[in-house]
């Protein structure tokens, strides 16, 4: 029988609703609650930023350096990174499914690096991205090359299949070789990406005018970190990034090809989450490092 004897009366119906306050990731103050708590597993609340781990280069690449094993090499790493970003391939084979960072799932892919990369097409169900409990899916969008036209109508299928699961898209800016590689390309590209419905999107830094690339999308920019540099310099670009205006990195070969990669990815949420200066955190990186030796 249903215990419904001496249950208590309800009486407490006093005070004003509550709110949540403004939502705290660019340009997604509409969005639907579902579509809202995945970003936020993605950016977090108190920075409104990300440090996202991307090791999605094997789609593309094979075992490039750093990614030649998964299960040892990044896994590991996973941990301190708010958002991880890699194939469907590398998450079911290699990383824990106790993970609690955001799942953003590469959903594009086609040609290898002896081709023309820009000859991709979408190849992700968005069903097994629900199922793999994906907060976004990322696309490569190809401004200005080849296949510029197909690589937006990619992007704007995704973002209705993203809207219909509250599975966000990360826009990707692929520049291809004979791209100049300015703020006004970089305004032009970004710009496509989030009036095609991209809910963040991922670009590189310049160091003229970032801040106008920054300002005219109108959700995040997170900034890739493209070829191996010196610490110090890697840092540095995350920190002038974030200071004009990022909402955070995504980045790959220059925390897994480190000597020391968990000591960069530490050196990396300082400059993200605590705005420490470059050379702060090149001195966490060089501590860090000193300590695991
Ligand atoms: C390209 O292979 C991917 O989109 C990467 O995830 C992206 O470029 C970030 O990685 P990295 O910091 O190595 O450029």
């Amino acid at each position: 029988m249903a215990d419904t004897d001496g249950l208590l009366e309800a009486r407490d119906f006093t005070g004003p609703a509550a709110t949540a306050g403004a939502f705290h990731v660019k340009g997604a103050q509409a969005q639907d609650w579902g579509l809202q708590n995945r970003l936020s597993r993605i950016f977090r609340r108190d920075t409104g930023r990300t440090v996202m781990l991307a090791f999605d280069h094997g789609y593309f690449l094979g075992p490039m350096a750093g990614l030649e094993r998964l299960d040892t090499g990044i896994a590991p790493l996973v941990p301190d990174a708010d958002a991880i970003m890699m194939t469907r391939g590398a998450l079911r084979t290699s990383i824990p499914p106790h993970t609690d960072a955001g799942i953003v799932l590469r959903a594009s892919g086609g040609p290898s690096v002896l081709r023309d990369l820009s000859d991709e097409h979408i190849a992700l169900d968005i069903e097994d991205a629900v199922r793999l409990n994906a907060a976004a899916l990322a696309i490569q969008v190809f401004i200005g090359s080849e296949n510029e036209s197909r690589s937006v109508r990619n992007l704007a299928a995704l973002v209705d299949a993203g809207q219909r699961h509250g599975v966000a898209v990360l826009g990707v800016t692929a520049v291809g070789k004979d791209m100049v590689r300015d703020a006004r390309y970089f305004r032009l590209a970004t710009r496509i990406s989030a009036e095609m419905g991209a809910h963040v999107v991922k670009t590189y830094y310049v160091e003229e005018g970032f801040e106008t690339v920054t300002a005219s999308c109108p959700v995040p920019i997170i900034v890739a970190g493209g070829k191996k540099l010196p610490e110090l310099d890697a840092l540095t670009m995350a920190h002038r990034s974030i200071q004009e205006g990022a909402a955070g990195v995504d980045m790959g070969r220059n925390i897994f090809q480190s000597e020391h990669p968990a000591a960069m990815l530490a050196a990396v949420r300082a400059v993200v989450h605590d705005d420490a200066k470059p050379e702060e955190a090149y001195e966490l990186f060089r501590d860090r490092a000193a300590a695991s030796a």
